[in-house]
């Protein structure tokens, strides 16, 4: 079989990654695709917005299915697109895209159907949003709508803050459509994990749980980045806790969607707080995590390939996913500047022969090849992924590989996986 997979960043390669090892797959392509992701599959210039060229070349080349990662396309109808020109795709319609797309319609759904999450109100009104401020005591969260690129929420810790963040989105289009709605939350506190399940729309198939690490900083400090580093498995998700994500969140979701007229097919990312046995939905994504796919792929056994084949058909295998022994972490290296402004275009000298073991992959993001050297081409450059057989093992040969590659032009956090030892204490 042949597999186009849409994207270019780390999730991606960790996508070209694990289809490409399927005795299913002659040849998969990658649009556009990254230096790294040219090991595992021919990169073919295309943008993730260009449905009809994406499927010319899918039909030219007889692309027996199209893998969608990022939540852009997705949520401009890709799926419609491709399944209108009579294409097999992976990933949720636009209808179903839109628990990612539009926060006011997930809150409402959560809402509607008993989801737990934190109170929240909607806005298309300037003045009825800065009278709500002034009545409620911070901190409060205020985000923007529809997709903002991950940069469209902000914790607001005074009125003053609150009010400049509804002027900057409602009055100044710092999102542009994006921003002229507006949810206001209840700010939630405990920790954060990510939790994905495949799905047909009828059935759930659940992976292991992971978590991000998204502020820039170690500790847990300064800005909200796109993720700075993953694990999986999350021991704060206990099995208990993991029992009732599936009963309490991810099965009402897909039940909902489906009662919506909405039925989701793909991969549904909840993003939780958890704090002791409280739980409650942060938001739905549409698609893969990343960084966190970049460890769960890596730690998955079964062959990816024919779960999103049948969940393309409609009809998706439900025998339960393997997963390899042990724990898988993934070090974000990223330029300097990130999540700020930055340079691109500096040259990796310490990565060009780095060589991927069983044990660690070095799955890129933001690189490209310029005149024959690997450069960088992004804020997020590399995800150092390490699988072993403990917490403290998977850290260890992941930061090994880190201090080889470090130069001055890239930065990580110091102390990704930190929080599963604190927990697990080995
Ligand atoms: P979202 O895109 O909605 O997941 O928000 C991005 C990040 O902002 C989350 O991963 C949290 O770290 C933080 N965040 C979002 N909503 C809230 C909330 N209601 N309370 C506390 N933190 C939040
Ligand atoms: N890990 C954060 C995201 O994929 O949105």
């Amino acid at each position: 079989m042949k597999v186009l997979v849409v994207g270019g960043g780390g999730r991606e390669h960790a996508l070209c990654w694990k289809i490409s090892q399927s005795p299913l797959v002659e040849k998969t392509y990658c649009a556009p695709g990254n230096a790294g992701i040219s090991r595992h599959a021919e990169c073919v210039a295309i943008g993730v917005g260009d449905f009809d060229s994406l499927a010319q070349f899918v039909k030219k080349e007889s692309v027996d299915l199209t893998v969608v990662g990022p939540e852009q396309p997705l949520c401009e109808g890709i799926t419609d697109f491709f399944e209108k020109e009579g294409l097999l795709v992976f990933g949720p319609s636009k209808a179903a895209a839109e628990l990612e797309g539009s926060k006011s319609f997930s809150k409402n759904l959560m809402k509607k159907y008993g989801i737990p999450t934190g109170g929240y109100s909607v806005f298309t009104d300037i003045g009825q949003a800065i009278a709500e401020i002034s009545e409620t005591e911070p901190p409060f969260v205020v985000k923007a709508d529809g997709l903002a690129a991950g940069k469209g929420v902000i914790i607001c810790a005074s009125q003053a803050e609150g009010e400049e963040a509804l002027r900057s989105m409602m009055e100044r289009g710092a999102f542009g459509e994006a921003g002229t709605k507006v949810v206001i939350e209840e700010f939630l506190t405990g920790e954060e994990a990510s939790f994905f399940a495949f799905t047909d729309g009828e059935n759930i198939l659940p992976l292991e749980p992971s978590q991000d690490h998204k502020p820039i900083f170690d500790g847990d400090k300064g800005p909200n980045t796109g993720g700075m580093g993953a694990y999986t498995p999350a021991p704060v998700v206990t099995d208990q806790l993991r029992q009732r994500i599936i009963d309490e969140v991810m099965v009402p979701t897909v039940r909902a969607m489906k009662s919506e007229g909405r039925a989701y097919r793909g991969i549904l990312y909840a993003g939780l707080m958890i704090k002791d046995d409280d739980l409650k939905v942060l938001e739905f994504n549409c698609r893969f995590g990343d960084p966190e796919a970049q460890p769960l792929l890596m730690k998955m056994e079964s062959d990816i390939v024919p779960i999103l084949y049948s969940i393309a058909r409609g009809e998706m295998k439900t025998d339960p996913i393997e997963w390899k022994e042990g724990f898988c972490v993934c070090v974000v290296m990223a330029s300097r500047g990130y999540p700020g402004s930055y340079d691109k275009g500096v040259e990796l000298k310490e990565l060009m022969d780095f060589p991927d073991t069983r044990e660690t992959v070095v799955f890129h993001a933001g690189t490209a090849f310029s005149e024959g050297k690997l450069v960088t081409s992004g804020g997020r450059v590399l995800g150092i992924t390490s699988l072993g057989d403990t917490i403290e093992g998977s850290i260890r040969s992941a930061y090994k590989a880190v201090d080889s590659i470090s130069d001055e032009n890239l930065i990580y956090r110091t102390d990704i996986g930190k929080k599963a030892l604190l927990r697990i204490g080995r």
